[in-house]
């Protein structure tokens, strides 16, 4: 998710705010803007496009960019498209109060109502809107200075947040705080920086302090760094950390690549896509993409899902889970193939359209095909304003944030995530699931991210059996049920960042041509977990092993069968069937990129690829 900067101290703001962004652009965003102050005149240019934009509207427009106070803003958008006015920093009603922020307030709808009772009046559509204008509305009840009227505001919100502060009637202080996105303090010599990470001050000082969630600082270029909980105010001694980092390194949070910090973000990027969605203590999903159109999925005579490439393959994980939760029809299309074949579409046709970047074209040309011809078309992207986000009747983000890998992999996870809750929506909108079972999944669905956690930790094992088969020249890729899908996705993330040619099979296909392959030069990765057809699977293997393949199994924890007949196994937590998906991707994730680094492979832009195929 986008990029915080701030600067105060006594040098010039704007030159150090403004290379601070640029420092940040590697996390993608969609929009940027800045905000300074010379102890007499506020300045705030921001717009939707690129730092560079920014740059050039700031330095036509202001008559200057002095002052030694500023914070800066690249965004992802996640309320209000992308455009010049939901860019940030945003001002309070006054005009006293700006402010910049990284996450997502779940509440900001309730609070919005209720601001807006008292006379509020918004100009944006965003979140963060609501948060400057609450901080300014506890200020005038309260009479509290800025720093305690931010702690309180804050307890009165839902979400995830990094945000910076300041009050122009008292230029001497920024307050900052921090709650699910990352917010380091810079502390140099009577000057304080602020960032998402240490890429903007590193140059200026490596000492750091990083907030931890729950807390917030009052940073005053006269007295320094105070830290307090959120909660309780209480004081929090900082710990100043000295950086021994260089920019590559705090770019990729320490990484080696975009891709492997990815797929490490994966927990909290399900969490984030979850976030407000899945209520388990109350056994709600609120999801008004849904809400909004239930009729028309209740109603529909079949949903076609229309996707490219990982996006397919999150579509045939959501066909297992809808016919099997929802007890809707779903059939799976690529979009390229769907876009020419003169498929036949009703208006009682529900299309679902599946795209990490939302520019996909091929995806693009099928939804105009099927709105062509009366289907409803709901999108699940995860570019806020995407064109494929614009173009669809309505639709629901992934928060993944910024995928800067080229091989797709928490956009997968949380497509998945997503759809789950669109088919656990479904099914209890239809009664195709009891209010137990129904009820168990929430509570599932929310102990992921720390089974992924679990399964994370897998990594040096998994790196040992990539060396052994990283020189293969081939690889086979089995699962059943849910976990076909997986196995497709598997033998994707290999053969497009090592170079190995790999393919997924439903594992008891395997019996009609493929075993034929097997021999001892072939690795043959199987997705073997308990849930889910296990004794089958189990035989397959002994098939194998009956031709010398060698087998690397996927397995829920404790698993001793597969164990005595693999190679190689990897354990995985054990989860309800249709949410294994989410998990057993997560070795294979792993699996690949280790074998292409381990081949000097450029993992993060392979070779042919782009991100988006914004062409045929
Ligand atoms: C997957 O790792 C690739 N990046 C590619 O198959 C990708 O999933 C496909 O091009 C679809 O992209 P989209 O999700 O942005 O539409
Ligand atoms: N939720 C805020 C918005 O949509 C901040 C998004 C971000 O992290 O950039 O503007």
């Amino acid at each position: 998710m986008c990029g915080i900067v701030g600067y105060i101290g006594h040098r010039e703001a704007y030159p150090i705010v403004l290379k601070g962004l640029q420092r940040l652009e590697y996390r993608g965003y969609d929009s940027a803007g800045i905000a300074l102050y010379d102890d007499k005149n506020l300045k705030v240019s921001k717009t939707k496009g690129k730092v560079a934009d920014l740059k050039a509207k700031m330095e036509s427009e202001l008559d200057s960019t002095s002052g030694t106070l500023g914070i800066g803003h690249t965004r992802w958008a996640t309320h209000g498209v992308p455009n010049d006015v939901n860019s940030h920093p945003h001002l309070s009603n006054s005009g006293d109060l700006v402010i910049i922020h990284n996450g997502i307030i779940e509440n900001y709808e309730s609070l919005k109502k209720e601001l807006t009772k008292r006379g509020y009046k918004f100009e944006s559509d965003t979140d963060t809107e609501v948060l400057v204008n609450l901080i300014e509305d506890v200020i005038a009840k309260e009479g509290v200075k800025l720093g305690k009227a931010v702690q309180i505001a804050l307890n009165q919100t839902v979400g995830a947040y990094a945000i910076a502060v300041f009050d122009k009637k008292k230029p001497n202080e920024i307050v900052v705080a921090r709650l699910g996105s990352p917010l380091a303090i810079g502390v140099g010599k009577d000057e304080y920086f602020i960032a998402s990470d240490a890429s903007p001050f590193i140059e200026f000082t490596n000492n750091a302090i990083y907030l931890e969630d729950g807390e917030m600082a009052v940073v005053r270029r006269d007295k320094g760094v105070k830290v307090r909980k959120i909660h309780d105010d209480s004081l929090v001694d900082p710990y100043i950390q000295e950086l021994q980092l260089n920019l590559e390194q705090i770019e990729k949070n320490n990484f080696d690549h975009f891709m492997l910090k990815e797929i490490y973000e994966q927990p909290n990027a399900i969490k984030d896509t979850y976030r407000g969605r899945l209520h388990a203590e109350e056994g709600i999903i609120r999801m008004a993409g849904i809400d909004d159109n239930l009729e028309r999925f209740l109603n529909a005579r079949r949903i076609i899902i229309v996707a490219c490439g990982t996006s397919w393959h999150a579509g045939l994980v959501a066909e297992y889970i809808f016919e099997d939760l929802a007890r809707i029809p779903v059939e799976v299309e690529y979009a390229s193939e769907f876009r020419y074949r003169n498929p036949i579409i009703n208006s009682d046709d529900v299309v679902i359209a599946i795209s990490q970047s939302g520019e996909t074209a091929d995806t693009m040309a099928a939804i105009k095909l099927a709105k062509e011809k009366g289907a409803f078309v709901f999108g699940v992207c995860n570019v806020v304003g995407s064109s494929i986000s614009r173009e669809t009747n309505a639709g629901a983000y992934t928060h993944a944030g910024p995928e800067i890998g080229v091989a797709s992999t928490k956009a997968f996870t949380t497509q998945i995530t997503v759809l789950t809750l669109i088919a656990l929506k479904l099914a209890k909108a239809k009664g195709s699931m009891s209010n137990t079972d129904f009820h168990m999944h929430l509570q599932e669905l929310e102990t992921i991210p720390q089974k992924i956690e679990i399964a994370l930790q897998g990594n040096d094992h998994i790196k040992e059996v990539a060396f052994k088969y990283k020189d293969a020249r081939n690889c086979l890729y089995l699962g059943r049920g849910f976990n076909f899908p997986v196995a497709l996705e598997g033998a994707l993330k290999l053969k497009e960042i090592s170079y190995i040619h790999a393919e997924g099979y439903p594992a008891a296909e395997m019996k009609h041509g493929p075993i034929a392959l097997i021999d001892e030069e072939m690795p043959v990765v199987v997705i073997a977990t308990r849930k889910g057809h296990y004794e089958k699977v189990v035989s397959n293997i002994q098939e194998i092993k009956s031709r010398q393949g060698k087998i690397i199994g996927i397995v829920t924890e404790g698993d001793t069968s597969v164990r005595d007949l693999a190679d190689y196994v990897i354990e995985v937590p054990d989860t309800i069937e249709s949410l294994t998906p989410l998990i057993t991707t997560i070795p294979l994730q792993l699996l690949s990129y280790h074998i292409a680094v381990m081949l000097g492979k450029n993992v993060d832009q392979p070779r042919n690829l782009a991100k988006s195929v914004t062409v045929e």
